[in-house]
C-alpha cells in the first residue's frame, strides 16, 4: 500500500533545544501528513557537526530528539524515524553532487552566510557543503514533498536545481521535491529580539521556549517576552513582538486572531500573556508526558531507530547504485 503513496521527508539537527519554533514550523505539520505519505523523519547528526558538539551529548541528543518526534505524534507505526549516520548511503550521495553543485551557488546561500559570521573561529569546509548533504538527504529517497520552516526555502531551491542539473546531465534519476511551508508557523519569532526566528540554538535561552520547558520556565518567559509600547490586543496594529506572541496563541489553540483579540478586548497584555503560557502549558503537558514516559525506553527507542536505518538502508541503495551506474562507477555482481 505504501508504495503509492507520495514520500514525504524532512530532518532536524540534533543541536540545541528542540522548540516551539520547531514544532510549529515543522513537527506538527509531520504529524498531520504522515496519515496521507509515506513518511520519513531524519535525526541529521552529520548535520549537526558542521559546529563543534560534545560527544556524550550528541549521542544523547539523537535518542531524545527522536523521542521528542514520538511524543510529539509521531506514529513510528505509520513513519520511519532514524539517525542519518547510520545510512551511510547520506554520505555517498553527498560525495557525487558536490561534484554537480557549483561553488557561486552555496556563496548564495544566507544560512551560511549568517552561521560563518556566528562562528568565525570555525567556518569549515562541511559549514559551507551543509545544502548539499541536505540534497542529498531528500533524493535518496525519492521524497516528493518537504515539510520544513521558511528558513529552509533556499536550500530546498538548491536541491531542486542539483537534481534537474543530473537529471538532464544523464536521464531522469531524482524526483524533484516540492517544498511544503505552512502559510503561518513558518516563521516563529524570537521572545526577546522579534525581528530575528526562533532558534533552538539561541545562546539567550530566554528567546525560545523548549518542548520540554517546565510550567515554571514558560512562564518567566512569556512574562519577559517583548510586545510594544501599547496595550492593546490587536494584531495589525502590533508590532513583530505581538504580532509573533498571538501567532503563537492562534497556532497552539486553535483559535482564530480575531476570536483572541475579542477575548482580550479590554485588557492588556498581562491578561493576554497569563493566557498565552497557559495555551502552552497545556498544549506541550501531553507531549512532555509522553517524552518522560519514553526517554528510559531505550530499548524500545533504539529498536524503533534501528528499523527505520533497516528500511532507509534498503530504499537509499537503490538510488545509489543507479547514480553509480549512470555516471560510470564500474559494479560487479557479487
Ligand atoms: P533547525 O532548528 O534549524 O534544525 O530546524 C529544524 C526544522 O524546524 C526546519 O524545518 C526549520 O525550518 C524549522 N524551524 C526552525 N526554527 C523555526 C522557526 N523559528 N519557525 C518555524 N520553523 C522553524
Ligand atoms: N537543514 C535543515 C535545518 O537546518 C535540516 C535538514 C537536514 C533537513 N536535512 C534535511 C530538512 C532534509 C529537510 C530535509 O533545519
Amino acid at each position: 500500500m505504501k508504495d503509492n503513496k507520495k514520500i514525504i521527508l524532512s530532518g532536524i539537527q540534533p543541536s540545541g533545544t528542540l522548540c516551539i519554533g520547531n514544532y510549529l514550523g515543522a513537527i506538527k505539520n509531520w504529524v498531520d501528513l504522515q496519515h496521507d505519505y509515506d513518511s520519513i523523519f531524519v535525526v541529521v547528526d552529520m548535520h549537526a557537526i558542521t559546529l563543534r558538539q560534545n560527544p556524550a551529548e550528541l549521542r544523547k541528543r539523537c535518542l531524545s530528539f527522536a523521542a521528542q518526534f514520538i511524543a510529539c505524534g509521531i506514529d513510528p507505526k505509520l513513519s520511519s524515524i532514524f539517525v542519518q549516520s547510520h545510512v551511510s548511503a547520506h554520505a555517498e550521495l553527498a560525495w557525487v553532487l558536490n561534484c554537480f553543485t557549483y561553488m557561486g551557488e552555496l556563496n548564495r546561500m544566507t544560512q551560511f552566510k549568517d552561521k560563518s559570521k556566528k562562528n568565525n573561529a570555525n567556518i569549515n569546509a562541511g559549514l559551507f557543503t551543509y545544502p548539499i548533504l541536505m540534497a542529498s538527504d531528500i533524493l535518496l529517497y525519492q521524497a516528493d514533498l518537504v515539510p520544513v520552516g521558511a528558513d529552509q526555502k533556499q536550500h530546498l531551491e538548491l536541491a531542486r536545481n542539483i537534481a534537474e542539473r543530473f537529471n538532464n546531465e544523464y536521464s531522469p534519476t531524482f524526483k524533484i521535491p516540492e517544498p511544503y511551508i505552512p502559510n503561518r508557523g513558518a516563521r516563529i519569532m524570537s521572545l526577546q529580539s522579534p525581528k530575528s526566528k526562533m532558534s533552538k540554538s539561541d545562546e539567550n535561552e530566554n528567546n525560545f521556549i523548549g518542548l520540554l520547558d517546565n510550567e515554571k520556565t514558560i512562564l518567566k518567559k512569556i512574562k519577559r517576552s517583548v510586545t510594544d509600547s501599547g496595550s492593546e490586543v490587536n494584531y495589525q496594529n502590533g508590532g513583530e513582538g505581538l504580532k509573533n506572541l498571538i501567532n503563537i496563541y492562534s497556532l497552539f489553540s486553535g483559535e482564530k486572531i480575531e476570536l483572541i483579540e475579542e477575548k482580550y478586548k479590554n485588557q492588556g497584555y498581562k491578561e493576554f500573556k497569563d493566557g498565552l503560557t497557559e495555551v502552552i502549558i497545556e498544549s506541550l503537558k501531553p507531549i512532555q508526558k509522553k517524552y518522560h514516559s519514553l526517554i528510559d525506553e531505550k530499548s524500545y527507542l533504539e529498536k524503533i531507530l534501528n528499523e527505520g536505518s533497516t528500511n532507509a538502508m534498503y530504499r537509499s541503495r537503490k538510488t545509489i547504485q543507479k547514480v553509480y551506474r549512470k555516471i560510470g562507477f564500474p559494479q560487479f555482481k557479487s
